[in-house]
């Protein structure tokens, strides 16, 4: 469960994205019209994009966390 992998390492956040790196970073070019929903609990099966899972990870825990949503004007 989740609240166990958390317990694991107290302090991470981070149990499963590039753990070999020493910083996970993304950097993405967005075009006229984009809309992006970018991930920002760490439970993500399509990070850096958000796939729903922070809705499970809500309910496990009773956190409130969700994606940040970047939208670019049309030209
Ligand atoms: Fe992480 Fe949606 S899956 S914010």
């Amino acid at each position: 469960a989740i609240e166990t992998r958390l317990h694991e390492t107290p302090g991470k956040i981070n149990h499963k994205i590039d753990l070999d790196s020493p910083k996970v970073a993304t950097q993405e070019k967005l075009g006229a019209g984009d809309k992006k929903v970018y991930c920002r609990c760490w439970q993500s099966g399509t990070f850096p994009l958000c796939d729903g899972s922070h809705m499970k990870h809500n309910e496990a825990t009773g956190d409130n966390v969700g994606p940040l949503i970047v939208s670019v004007a049309k030209a």
